[in-house]
């Protein structure tokens, strides 16, 4: 057979590289949830609740039901039964509001769904909906923003299984914080954020026989099959979920919502496909938020700067029914050394929708908290915050007596000093002018967990040279196709543009949840194990098909380099295509499969896994009017290796940007008297946009870390956000003398 010359080994591992998937995106091609139509398909439009707290007396569908094109008003009575789910083994079956939609007539939050008009149209299913007229009985909703913890046990049970209150203690740390030298003692708030992905939630739901086929908007197709198969009561195996684009989740889609099975309900009782899609006003109310966090902070130091002591004990609010666990304390125990450390939370209910993980869940609110204290201590200590930080390393994660896999976090604070400028800053408040600028600079560090969970992949090699790769993840726009498509080239050889990449869909081989940051480092053991699979059937194929250049020889004399099957020893220039061994075995393709366990959650850890990172920002401030702007941000992240910089840098710049809103902008207010989330529209509630978006500048160490996996990447996408924060504040005591401890900074804060 005819041999092309060989092309030099080909990698995009470590190189810019740009999306895959980009021109689907581009042109349109690339389907998201709510793009998809079917024949016959209704719209179904939900009624929302109008008060917070009580009871619907009375449901009046008259009009409604008699309005032009309506197929149906369900409401408890009428809508079948919709089961409960329950949490499985390790982190299975999660659903962050358990009562299924319309299982009582009890009001727990402004919002909750009580009513689903469905109509031919989306306009006539609105209409419907508005004409639902619900008489209630109502109780003032409690949506204080004071927390005080609720009389809740030593352990709870929270949404990912049993936690304790005291959730990590060593040595004396109330003593040693009363007899330390240096006393820091503060309170830090952060405010309920709404999550706000471009792209809302939306649902399809069809019904073939007892089989149910969602499109669904998901962070978690694999999670959301099951929690919907045990709903319908169903064996998971007749529910697939299809999920081929998202528009963005920050965590909002990592869980199943009420609106999923009301439409596959609606779609059971009248035998046709029903689509539904939220309105921006449902995403402040029905599917999650970032809860609302009060964080004491106690700081004990020596007068040289050495933590003797730390306390942070934190309260966040909760919905009535749910038990989501806003974690702030997780980063808290190892960050940095301190031999006496007492960490414990409390939770407040309130009458709001479920709490939900928002990018960074926990840690993003925690850090602020804790590296907003450590910048105080450093400014009362009058010791650079860098220099404190650096005094303060720990050598081991001190919280569970085990090394760190990889960190590098000191190396970071250097790398980002030396970039910023940092050695040219005078601490005094106000001191530093530029243009007629008054100039604050501030900086934190941050972490982020590293981890895998359970994946499984499928690789082929196709007899024209392609490849395909397959596994139940999806890209929620970080990349996630890309990197798949990196991974099989780097094992298969096959360059980028002839990989077909499968995703986003439970009929493919299970694949991790996008959360946590941890799907790439998740997938990448599975896909190098299922195309090892592929390559060592391959090589059996080359050995055994008869007329095969390799016909005498066994397949472990056999290897495989850019896609070439070779002698071993031999160069790759001697070696023979696979399309052209599978040509010639009459193969469309060999198949291979390959997964790798998780190591999240594993309850006797060798290594403790993490990414560091840290920022340093700039902001300026003109007291004469008033204005506010963060002017200059650079970061460095200690990531491991980054499979895709371009991919990687995009995530990292579009955590900072949401570090700059949470400090500066976002903020979810309750309307104490109806209890409704009152800024529920993108005018209201204020994101970070291009204009508040200065040069930020990311570095990355790229020290591969292969506790993780064999290429050393650990994920990038939530440590972007998580510090940036409790820089900017920083900063803006720099600048203007006003230490803010609750978020989002306003202006008339800063008004002397
Ligand atoms: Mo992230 S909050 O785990 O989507």
């Amino acid at each position: 057979m005819a041999t092309p010359p060989v092309s030099p080994t080909v990698t995009s591992i470590g190189r810019d590289t740009p999306r895959v998937d980009g021109p689907h995106k581009v042109t349109g091609l690339a389907q998201y949830t709510s793009d998809f139509h079917f024949p016959g398909m209704l719209y179904a439009v939900p009624v929302e609740a109008t008060i917070a707290n009580g009871r619907v007396v009375k449901l009046d569908t008259a009009a409604a039901e008699k309005m032009p094109g309506v197929r149906a008003i369900f409401h408890r009575e009428n809508i079948g039964r919709i089961f409960r789910s329950t949490g499985g083994p390790g982190f299975e079956g999660i659903c962050l509001e358990r009562r299924p939609p319309f299982e009582d007539d009890v009001i727990r939050y402004y919002g909750q769904y009580i009513a689903l008009a469905v109509a031919d149209t989306f306009e006539s299913a609105k209409a419907a909906a508005d004409a639902v007229r619900a008489t209630y009985a109502s109780e003032k909703p409690n949506v204080e923003t004071h927390l005080q913890a609720d009389d809740d046990p030593d352990i709870v049970l929270t949404a990912y299984g049993p936690a304790e209150r005291l959730q990590s203690h060593r040595g004396d740390a109330e003593q040693a914080f009363a007899s330390a030298p240096i006393k820091l003692d503060q309170t830090y708030i952060t405010p309920a954020e709404t999550h706000n992905p471009l792209e809302v939630h939306a649902t399809t739901a069809i019904w073939e026989g007892s089989t149910l086929t969602l499109y669904e908007s998901s962070q978690g197709v694999v999670n959301l099959r099951g929690v919907l198969a045990q709903m319908f009561g169903l064996p998971k195996e007749n529910v697939r979920v299809i999920t081929k684009f998202v528009g963005s989740g920050f965590g909002s889609k990592l869980w199943p919502w009420t609106q999923c099975p009301l439409a596959a309900a609606a779609a059971r009782q009248l035998g046709k496909p029903v689509k539904l899609v939220l309105s921006r006003k449902m995403m402040f109310q029905s599917v999650g938020h970032r809860p609302l966090t009060q964080q004491r902070v106690r700081l004990g130091a020596t007068r040289d700067g050495k933590l003797v002591s730390l306390q942070h004990d934190y309260v966040y609010h909760r919905s009535m029914l749910d038990p989501y666990h806003e974690d702030c304390g997780e980063a808290t125990p190892f960050q940095y050394s301190v031999p006496n450390l007492r960490v414990t939370f409390g939770r407040a209910r309130r009458n709001v929708g479920a709490g939900a993980d928002m990018r960074g869940p926990g840690r993003v609110p925690g850090l602020y908290a804790t590296e907003s204290a450590m910048n105080e201590l450093a400014d009362q200590l009058k010791i650079d915050p860098v220099k404190l930080r650096i005094l303060n390393e720990p050598k081991i994660d001190e919280s569970r007596g085990i090394p760190f896999s990889s960190r590098h976090l000191v190396e970071c604070f250097e790398l980002g000093a030396q970039k910023f400028g940092w050695s040219r800053r005078s601490p005094e408040v106000g001191s530093m002018k530029r243009d007629g600028l008054t100039l604050g600079w501030g900086m934190a560090g941050c972490s982020w967990i590293a981890a895998r969970f359970p994946a499984a992949a499928s690789v082929h090699l196709r007899d024209d040279g392609t490849a395909r790769v397959a596994t139940a993840t999806q890209d929620i726009g970080t990349g996630t196709y890309t990197i798949l498509a990196q991974l099989t080239s780097q094992k298969t050889g096959v360059p980028l543009d002839k990989i077909e990449v499968a995703l986003g869909d439970t009929a493919l081989p299970e694949g991790p949840t996008s959360g946590g940051s941890m799907a790439t480092g998740s997938v990448v053991p599975a896909v190098f194990a299922a195309a090892d699979s592929a390559i060592s059937s391959l090589l059996t194929i080359a050995a055994t098909t008869p007329g095969s250049p390799f016909e005498s020889r066994k397949p472990d004399d056999l290897a495989f380099q850019d896609g070439r099957v070779l002698v071993k020893g031999d160069g790759a220039a001697k070696g023979v295509p696979f399309p052209d061994l599978l040509r010639r075995a009459n193969l469309r393709l060999v198949a291979g499969s390959g997964k790798s366990e998780a190591t999240f959650g594993n309850p006797q850890p060798k290594f403790s896994t993490h990414s560091f990172g840290c920022h340093f920002i700039e902001v300026t401030w003109q007291p004469e009017i008033a204005r506010l702007r963060v002017s200059r941000v650079v970061t460095v992240m200690d990531a491991g290796r980054i499979i895709n910089p371009l991919a990687g840098r995009n995530q990292i710049v579009g955590g900072v940007v949401m570090g700059i809103g949470m400090a500066l902008l976002e903020h979810t207010s309750y309307d104490p008297q109806t209890g409704a989330p009152i800024n529920s529209n993108l005018a209201d509630y204020i994101v970070a946009v291009n204009a508040d978006v200065p040069p930020i500048e990311v570095h990355f160490l790229e020290f591969p870390d292969t506790e993780i996996n064999e290429l050393g990447a650990r994920g990038i996408g939530e440590i972007g956000l998580a510090g940036v924060a409790a820089a900017i504040t920083a900063a803006v005591h720099h600048a203007t003398g006003v230490r803010m401890r609750e978020l989002p900074v306003k202006i008339e804060d800063l008004l002397a």
